[in-house]
């Protein structure tokens, strides 16, 4: 990777042999598609994607090769137009889907549309809008178009997405804080918040906490995986948490 800036690589999702990550060179988005080779356990630069709707990506799930769904987070790419685009909450963000052959948007209506990930069947699509503090469980069709089946309600800006491979449960990153995490103090930091939704796609998910903190041990929560009973969970800027469930 030395000739290669990845000045912020903000999410990666890996499929099968191939893994693809979101690049945000000169505040452009391209993904960036690797081949994981197993036994050296590196990653080999395959391709650079870019596209006129690939704009403002915030996380890809991969669905195959070069295939995958993309979240935009904000329609503007103008700071001062992102403002007026919150502010008015004009809905504009959505969710590509990228094939070499296919681009559309697939599912359209979201204040900022943020995490996403797939079940572990994967007939559904879990994405987060983290603006309206919900996750949209969306049902994928054979022609990748997506329809909403249900919103499930967080109470709390639900950033990044994974699924826990044992149990299909959802677990969701959260910032319980929004002003204290952009406006950041040393006295009074932002906390931390894991969420996990059972039985999403149910006519009763259950909606339980996995991990909560005032910021006294973790700040600012934007991600949480298990594995095996283990759970990491990372932050937008401060240290990662490893829990033994
Ligand atoms: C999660 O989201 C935040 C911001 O939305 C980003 O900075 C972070 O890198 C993401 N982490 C992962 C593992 O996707
Ligand atoms: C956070 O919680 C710890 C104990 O769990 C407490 O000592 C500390 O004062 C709390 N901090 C804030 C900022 O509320």
């Amino acid at each position: 990777m030395k000739d290669l800036v990845y000045e912020r690589s903000i999410a990666g999702s890996l499929v099968k042999k191939e893994f693809g990550a979101v690049n945000h060179p000169h505040m452009e988005s391209t993904v960036e598609i690797f081949k994981f080779e197993e036994q050296q356990r590196s990653l080999v630069h395959l391709k650079t994607i870019k596209h006129e709707l690939l704009k403002s990506v915030n996380d890809i799930v991969v669905l195959g090769a070069e295939q995958f769904y993309a979240t935009r987070d904000h329609y503007f790419t103008n700071f001062f137009l992102v403002l007026l685009e919150m502010v008015m909450d004009l809905r504009w963000t959505y969710i590509l889907f990228y094939s070499p052959r296919e681009v559309k948007v697939v599912a359209k209506g979201f204040s900022s549309a943020n995490g996403i990930t797939i079940s572990p069947d994967k007939k559904y699509i879990y994405v987060a809008d983290v603006l309206d503090k919900n996750i949209h469980v969306m049902k994928k069709h054979d022609n990748w178009d997506l329809t909403q089946l249900k919103v499930i309600q967080l109470g709390t800006l639900v950033d990044n997405l994974t699924v826990d491979p044992d149990t299909g449960d959802i677990l969701a990153g959260c910032h319980p804080n929004a002003i204290k995490l952009l406006m950041y103090n040393t006295e009074d930091p932002p906390g931390s918040e894991v969420l996990r939704i059972q039985n999403a796609v149910s006519e009763e998910p259950r909606i339980s906490t996995e991990y909560a903190n005032n910021g006294s041990v973790l700040q600012g929560s934007s991600v949480a995986s298990v594995y095996q009973g283990k759970l990491l969970i990372g932050t937008v800027f401060h240290k990662a948490l490893y829990c033994v469930l």
